[in-house]
Order: structure tokens, then sequence, then C-alpha cells
């Protein structure tokens, strides 16, 4: 039995002394290093490794160093073998801070003072209140439904849609795609933390805009190509859009010629909303290969039917 650590960035030293703490007898090898390739039972990475599942013969779990796992082709991987989302405090944390930041940044005009200031230009502009103001969220899973809590706790008028109900103090929940309209009507400020799924892959259309309020803005800390940018664009054009913050785009980095850097009513972050941190990440996977080999169910397996 042994595990294999694929990082792209950062170091590896907190992975390895919380792995000797927690669970010594698990041998913790860091890529490319994989020791006897027979021994890998359970692997974690971000990019895929290639060709992972005849590599490793007696692989049994993968787990994603993502909340997402959009990168995994799902159809490659048999059955018996599990993959997990990452779900840890330490990711939720940080979404926590990114989506009340940027939702306070749009609610009072940080990104137009600032360019005001660019400017020196003294205007002020109305004054909006959180408690006249509607944040959607959609997605209401392990990032979504913290997120909704902490805008309702600032006092802002918060709704979620989701696939399935759930029941959220201070919430109000639209479920499925027969309520996904009457959320929308009702969104100034709508934050996306959908998995990219293919029911999810061009949500973001000039469909889905028209149907919220003129005027209304976009955080996207999903998926990149969620979003159709032409679409965005002329929403922004037009004024149905007022803002659109992206922390993902397509492609990743975003090209420098790209017409959404210079856009005025566009924020742009390079995938930074969240990110795993190490020492909570190892506590959440060695609970998850306890659960493994105790026969328990897993937290964060992906469903292979709904694609997260
Ligand atoms: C980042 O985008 C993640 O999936 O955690």
């Amino acid at each position: 039995m042994s595990f294999v650590l694929k990082i792209e960035r950062g170091s590896t030293e907190i992975w390895q002394h919380q792995f000797a703490e927690l669970m010594p007898q698990m041998p913790l090898h860091i890529w490319p290093d994989y020791g006897d390739p027979a021994d890998v039972e359970y692997i974690a990475m971000w990019t895929p490794v290639p060709d992972v599942v005849e590599k490793f013969p007696n692989l049994k779990l993968i787990f994603s160093l993502g909340a997402g796992v959009d990168q995994f082709d799902l159809s490659s991987l048999p059955a018996h073998i599990g993959l997990v989302r990452m779900i840890e405090p330490g990711l939720t944390a940080g979404m926590v801070e990114y989506v009340v930041a940027q939702v306070l940044s749009v609610h009072r005009d940080l990104p137009l003072y600032m360019q005001q200031q660019r400017e020196c230009v003294w205007k002020v502009w109305p004054e909006r209140v959180a408690a006249h103001t509607r944040v959607g969220i959609m997605g209401l899973g392990a990032l979504g439904i913290p997120c909704a809590k902490a805008i309702a706790s600032l006092g802002f008028i918060t709704s979620g849609w989701n696939r399935s109900p759930r029941d959220i103090e201070g919430v109000t929940v639209f479920a499925g795609a027969e309520q996904r309209d009457a959320f929308l009507h009702q969104c100034d400020i709508v934050v996306c933390l959908l998995p990219l799924t293919d029911e999810t892959r061009g949500m973001f259309n000039a469909e889905l805009f028209a149907k919220l309020p003129k005027g209304a803005s976009l955080i996207n800390a999903g998926r990149g190509p969620q979003v159709v940018a032409s679409d965005l664009l002329a929403a922004l054009e037009s004024g149905q859009l007022s803002w659109a913050v992206l922390d993902v785009t397509v492609p990743e980095p975003l090209p420098a010629e790209d017409a959404l850097w210079k856009h005025p009513r566009v924020v742009i972050t390079p995938h930074i909303a969240s990110m795993t941190q190490p020492d909570s990440a190892v506590t959440s996977i060695i609970a998850n290969i306890r659960r493994y080999q105790a026969g328990e169910a897993l937290v964060g397996v992906v469903d292979r039917g709904r694609h997260y």
C-alpha cells in the first residue's frame, strides 16, 4: 500500500509532515517518484497522470487536489476506482472569502471607484444597501452553502439555485430546471459555483443574461467554459449586465489580446479564488482513506452519472 502525491506548485513539506503524523504506516511518494507501481493504491493529483489506470494496477482511489474534477476523463476510469473531490475546510474558507470580497466590491462599486481614482475623478454614485440587494448563488454544494450563509449574514437578500432542493437558514432555495428562471429573475448579483458538466457548459449565455434584472452582475468562480464570452461582452455593452468578475476564463491563462482583459466592466483574477490548504487537505484525504478501508461511504466521491 502506498500513496502518490502529484502537486504542481508549492512545497510538499506540510503534506509529508501531516502524512507522517496521521498515517505513518502509509509510504508517501512525491511524483514523479512512485516506488513500486503495484503498491500504489491512492493518488492525489490536479492534472491527471496519463494512463494512470494501466500504470498502477492496484489503484483504489484518485483524489482531486481541487474542488473540481472536470480535468479527469470519467469515461476512462473503471467503476471500481473511486474519484474524490477535494472537500476540506481551508478550500471552503478561501472561497467564502473570495465570494464575500467580490460581492461586496460589486455592491459598493469598488471597481468603478478604482477606475475613477486612476483618472483623479471625485464623483459620488448613489449608495445601495445590502438589505435591498439580492444575491443568488448557483451551486449549493460544499462551497456554495457556506458562501450563501456568509452572504446572508451580511444582510443581503440571499438565494441559491441547486439541482436538488436544500434547506439553508436565511437562504431562499430554488431547485431544478423548472425553478431556474424564477431564481434568475431575482438576482442583482449572481455567483456561479457550479461544477463544469455538459449541462453547465455555456450556461451563462445571452438567454440566461436576459433573464437577470437589467444591470445585474455576474461573479464566476466556477469554470471558464460555463460562460459564453461573446454573449457576456454583448450583455455588458448593452447594459443588461453591470459587472462581470471572472476568476476563470477560456483559455487559462487568458491571452493578453483577449477583449475581456481591458473591458472597463470586467474584473479578472487568475483562478485564485480558493486553494487547497495542505494541512487540512491531508486530514480530509486520510479520513476518506480510513472510511474506504472500513468499507464506509466516502465524502466527496464523484457520482459518475452527474459528473461531480
Ligand atoms: C479550483 O478551481 C478547484 O477546483 O479547486
